[in-house]
């Protein structure tokens, strides 16, 4: 593997724990009689035993490069996003819900300042369990509490599967944007699934892998797709995955809320005709780029959520939507300033930095408006109407 102009190269141990991964990766594209879908790459590139990027000992999650990693999500950014959220949480904990749910915790910091928060709201529950594929991250999640909420890691639990039922609050940030995707191209008017294949020698520069586009019939062109007109080239995604991960949410939530943030958008923006490149995405060392064949292991790969997908599956699977709204929508009506209120502003050493993490959630130009929060329900809503969603609910957009 070469250096890729301006990316910084990985250190020897992580290039060779990369080329394991091809290795097995190319294992399985020939098991597969030499080509896989674009879902089966970004699943085994991911979360491949011991060497995929969540399973495997890269740094992840942080502030800049010097740290090693590769992008920051909000509960890293700052507690505030935490402590917003826990003023939505508290009047559901408080509905006899005492338990919470968190699916992909990361670092383990949205859990310790959830507790912390709801701690100090009055509302602590008895339990707070997350659900975690990767096995270096549930102890690095287990070190965060320890270190940051001593007295409360106690409470916390992590499952190995999805209970059969589950009353109480659930919680994923950034969770359903890192569910592998499909890939979909229509070129020539004709769509095809876009795969993965080994890379011709020589042809592919530092790659083992290239896209390999197969013709699908009309019949099995997915239904999302039929909603973009003309026959212009495309290249989209389709979600199966995390609307199969919606409907299992919406089996077990027996009664309670879900709330998933992320980035992306309803449908009819997703396959808008003029977002004719996807929404495919790879973060290495904080910089942005388009191709998933690069470090295999070493670098997140992910797409924008398809929000009005995973509404329908959990509609179909029982539950209500009861808000979507924009982040900055959500965090304001959850009373985000009035809780960075309470840091006294003339000391500029405690505030601006708080102020300058809840402008970058807030802020159109970041992550305000990219960022969305959907709340999905059962049993409660005719109780309590989310204060979250009190203004800009887009619930009708989805
Ligand atoms: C981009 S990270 C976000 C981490 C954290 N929530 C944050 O905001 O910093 C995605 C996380 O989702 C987890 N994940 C992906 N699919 C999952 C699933 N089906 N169940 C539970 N966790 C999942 C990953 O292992 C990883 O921890």
């Amino acid at each position: 593997m070469q250096k890729v102009a301006s990316l910084p190269l990985p250190p020897a141990d992580a290039l060779a724990a990369s080329r394991a991964l091809s290795t097995s990766i190319g294992d399985a594209i020939d098991a597969a009689g030499g080509w896989i879908g674009f879902d089966r790459y970004m699943s085994l590139a991911l979360y491949a035993p011991r060497l995929g990027y969540y399973s495997g000992g890269s740094a992840k999650f942080g502030r800049d490069v010097r740290d090693g990693s590769d992008f920051i999500t909000a509960p890293e950014l700052t507690p505030f996003f935490a402590r917003t959220l826990a003023r939505q949480i508290a009047p559901l904990v408080a509905m006899n819900l005492p338990r919470l749910l968190e699916f992909g915790a990361g670092t383990g910091r949205l859990a310790a300042d959830l507790l912390l928060a709801l701690e100090a709201e009055g509302a602590l529950p008895d339990e707070y369990c997350i659900v975690e594929l990767s096995g270096e991250l549930r102890v690095r999640q287990q070190e965060t509490l320890t270190a940051r909420a001593p007295h409360l890691a106690g409470r916390v639990t992590w499952l190995d599967a999805l209970p059969e039922h589950f009353e109480g609050v659930i919680v994923g940030n950034e969770v359903l944007d890192a569910m592998p995707v499909r890939l979909f191209a229509r070129t020539g008017g004709r769509w095809h699934e876009r795969g993965v294949a080994h890379s011709v020698a020589g042809s592919e520069g530092a790659h083992a892998f290239r896209y390999e586009d197969r013709l699908v019939p009309d019949h099995a062109v997915p239904e999302a797709l039929h909603a973009i007109p003309g026959d212009h080239d495309v290249v989209t995604e389709t979600h199966a995955e995390a609307e199969g991960f919606a409907r299992a949410v919406g089996a077990m939530l027996a009664r309670g809320a879900a709330f998933f943030i992320d980035y992306g958008f309803p449908a009819a923006e997703y396959y808008h005709p003029q977002r004719a490149g996807g929404t495919l995405m790879c973060h290495y060392r904080h910089h942005a780029h388009p191709d998933p064949f690069l470090y295999p292991g070493l670098q997140d790969i992910t797409a924008h959520v398809n929000f009005s997908s995973i509404a329908h599956a959990a509609v179909d699977a029982g539950l209500e939507v009861s808000g979507f709204a924009s982040q900055a929508r959500f965090l304001m009506n959850a009373g985000i300033t009035d809780l960075l209120m309470e840091l006294d502003p003339s000391d500029a050493r405690a505030f601006l930095p708080q102020a300058n993490a809840v402008q970058k959630l807030l802020s159109e130009a970041e992550m305000g408006e990219l960022f969305k929060v959907i709340a999905l329900a059962r049993g409660i809503d005719a109780a309590l109407p989310l204060a979250g969603f009190a203004r800009g609910d887009r619930s009708h957009a989805l």
